[in-house]
């Protein structure tokens, strides 16, 4: 954002000192041109988004459109999505070049986790905590995307989610505020680079704005309700990362904040987004976010639904067609300002504009460069690498891992070892199936005798022959067992009231592991799973997420030893089905949990720690991370120091550690979490290697939101928190004095 300020800040000033009309406009200046020549009709056709029919990506809409085609020659439609079929797009394209103004359309998908070249499913790209791998990732999504004629991604979904229950916490960064607003800013930079025209570069869409995490329940789409004080300080921070980032759209969230819809929220879309943060590009709503303001109970009618949003400053309708049934009556009534429609128009216009969209129209309509660029060898070696990053090593007793080397045979068993569509993840884009290396296949091409067997239903995760499985085991060198959820059982709704794996599946392991022979245990899902039997009985645990078009070389990879596993859990792992919401920086109390009195906060049947904490994850090496040392231990109002944190790696293989720096503000105003995380840094470290890391100590570490929504820093004690997981810390303390 604050490039393009500077950008069009030069160009005023070049303008006075040469000619104006030698400067190239700003694609502003662009769409204020344009606009001047629109009918009402037209403009209000560039606010409406319709999908192609054969792919849809929610509720059936009320209405189908003969021609999509006609709707488009007339100018009724701004943007299309789910159109994937690179001839339909060019054919849409001309239609719309053939419209009186000839603006042509915006094509939008939901690309997730790549293209066609499919990366872990963000959540377990989250748990790499590399940014710049994941940066990386997006570019390579962007590449084919844009190679494939499609402008725009639905994502990075930025929302803090703190209950597993809910299916879309696959599609973001996890439970931290200060985490995913580092992810976010990295999704947008490799999805849009700096320049929006280029050829590997695509519109992001900041989505669901907000606190579309946080359905009560975790059950998709339901109400929200939570304390402006909450939003502020641990919902709020990914969105406004991302518009600090230059993110081109927002997105609609489908709940009520504060008792109104989202889609519909003054608060949100007009004093957040726009007035506080300055906000320049558009707002899409969600899919019939519009027309669901009426089952909301919130606008009476579709008419008033159009209205309620057109006024919030929601610029562009998906699919619900409000706008395009009422948009015109409710302006020229005088219900909603003309303006609000041309504000709207100018920021999609301006968009388009600087996609290139109006200079070259089929600039990403190029098959060839579509052939050359899909499922190339450099993006597949990408994906691999983003892939085995993402593994998190959850247990490993007696060294089990890696395997060792002389391992001829290994018994496989598990359906999910050898599902393409599963491998690949939900909401995969236009993922090749058929390109998906699944483990079995990775295996057998390394050279190893693979006895494969299911051991379990993958339906029911009821044990199905499970003697196959056994003697595949007893005839093996190791066995490699893989359980979970399926890949279908996350993403939206699909939201889960029971997140333990089946019994079939527990049982089927410890069968496994009493044959005496190496069991490793993948754990595959797009969420935090519960397989207590799992972790009591197995000696080595990978939880693998879902990882893409190379899952299978990537795993082979971790278990193999040729990559050191490295990733660490975004979201804390429950214990007990109980437990959620769970999340590691939850507040003290009036009654700080103590398991030996009555009446603290806790249960009095299952105990308040989780499986695994947020930040855990092991490695073939050890570290030993030191407290943090403080450059200055007592700051003056606007100070700033350094905490410097010394990592070791104290075993004998190469690995990589995440050293995080967790900060607790003893005492405020309002009461502040046991612990929240203000730094993280990822290194590489030879054997017996030492590195000293310095960590800022500013304002934005020491600081929060007041239930007004100002960003304080108080005077008092902080604990500086510095570990290997949010369980593992040493910490030391700062004072901030009163003057
Ligand atoms: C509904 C989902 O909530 C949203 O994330 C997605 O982008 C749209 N459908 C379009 O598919």
């Amino acid at each position: 954002m604050k490039a393009i300020h500077l950008f069009s800040t030069c160009l005023s000033l070049l303008a006075g000192m040469i000619s104006v009309s030698a400067q190239p406009l700003t694609p502003r200046q662009r769409a204020d041109r344009l606009l001047e020549k629109m009918t009402l009709e037209e403009k209000i056709g560039q606010m409406n988004q319709i999908s192609d029919k054969s792919k849809l990506t929610g509720p059936v809409t009320e209405r189908g459109f003969s021609s999509l085609a006609e709707l488009v020659e007339k100018g009724m439609a701004g943007s299309l999505l789910n159109v994937t079929d690179p001839k339909a797009i060019r054919a849409y394209q001309e239609a719309a070049l053939r419209s009186r103004l000839g603006i042509p359309l915006i094509f939008g998908l939901d690309v997730i986790h790549g293209m066609r070249t499919i990366a872990p499913i963000p959540l377990g790209e989250a748990a790499s905590f590399d940014l710049e791998a994941i940066e990386r990732s997006a570019r390579w999504a962007a590449t084919e995307t844009a190679a494939s004629g499609i402008h725009w991604t639905f994502a990075p979904m930025v929302d803090v989610c703190v209950d597993a229950r809910w299916g879309r916490v696959m599609e973001g960064a996890g439970e931290d505020p200060y985490y995913g607003s580092a992810v976010a800013r990295a999704r947008v930079k490799g999805f849009q680079g700096d320049d929006l025209s280029a050829a590997n570069t695509i519109m992001a869409c900041c989505k669901h704005f907000a606190a579309y995490g946080a359905a009560v329940s975790g059950k998709d789409y339901n109400s929200v309700d939570m304390s402006r004080g909450h939003f502020y300080n641990y919902y709020m921070p990914p969105y406004k990362a991302a518009a600090e980032a230059g993110v081109a759209t927002f997105m609609n969230a489908f709940n009520d904040f504060d008792g109104v819809p989202c889609t519909g929220n003054a608060f949100l879309l007009q004093e957040l987004l726009r007035e506080r943060w300055q906000y320049p590009g558009f707002v899409v709503s969600d899919w019939n976010s519009v027309g669901e303001m009426v089952p909301h109970g919130y606008a009476a009618d579709r008419r008033e639904a159009a209205a309620a949003a057109a006024d919030a400053g929601c610029d562009m309708e998906m699919c619900s067609l409000c706008y395009f049934d009422h948009l015109k009556e409710l302006v020229e009534s005088g219900r909603v300002p003309e303006k609000k429609i041309d504000d709207a128009v100018r920021r999609i216009l301006t968009a388009k504009f600087a996609l290139g969209l109006f200079d070259d129209p089929m600039r990403y309509c190029d098959t060839l460069r579509m052939r050359r660029t899909v499922l190339s060898d450099e993006i597949r070696a990408a994906a691999r690498d983003m892939a085995k990053r993402s593994v998190v090593l959850l247990k490993n007793d007696r060294r089990v891992l890696p395997l060792p080397a002389d391992i001829r045979s290994i018994a496989l068993v598990g359906p999910l070892c050898d599902s393409q569509t599963d491998m690949k993840g939900g909401w995969a884009g236009e993922g090749v199936v058929d390109s998906i290396v699944t483990l079995r296949r990775a295996l057998t091409d390394r050279g190893y005798t693979v006895h494969f067997a299911e051991g379990y239903d993958p339906a029911t995760g009821r044990e199905r022959d499970t003697g196959a499985a056994i003697r595949a085991a007893r005839s093996s060198d190791a066995v490699i067992v893989a359980v979970g959820e399926r890949a279908s059982d996350s993403g939206e709704a699909k939201s889960r009231g029971e997140l333990n794996l089946p019994a079939g599946q527990q049982e089927l392991v410890k069968k496994l592991v009493d044959t005496g022979k190496p069991v490793v245990v993948l754990v595959m899902g797009g969420r935090p799973l519960i397989f207590n039997g799992i972790r009591e009985c197995a000696p080595a645990i990978l939880f693998t997420w879902w990882l893409g078009t190379e899952a299978g070389n990537a795993m082979c990879d971790v278990i193999f030893g040729e990559y050191n596993p490295s990733g660490k859990l975004p979201m804390t792992f429950p214990a007990h089905m109980g437990q959620l919401p769970i999340y590691y920086y939850h507040k003290s109390t009036g009654r700080p949990a103590d398991p030996a009195k009555s009446h603290t906060t806790r249960f009095i049947d299952i105990e308040n720690d989780p499986a695994y904490p947020f930040g855990y994850g092991l490695s073939y090496t050890t570290f030993s991370v030191s407290a943090p040392r403080l450059e200055k231990a007592v700051l003056a109002p606007g100070e700033e120091t350094r905490a410097l944190v010394t990592v070791t790696n104290t075993g004998e293989r190469a690995g990589e550690e995440v050293v995080q720096l967790y900060v607790r503000d003893r005492f405020a105003s309002v009461t502040r979490p046991v612990k929240e995380l203000r730094g993280f840094r990822k290194v590489m470290l030879a054997p017996g290697e030492s590195r000293t890391l310095e960590f800022p100590v500013t304002k934005e570490q020491l600081g929060f939101y007041t239930n007004d929504g100002k960003f304080v820093v108080e005077p008092g004690d902080f604990d500086i928190m510095a570990g290997n997981s949010s369980d593992n810390l040493l910490r030391t303390t700062l004072t901030v004095t009163q003057q």
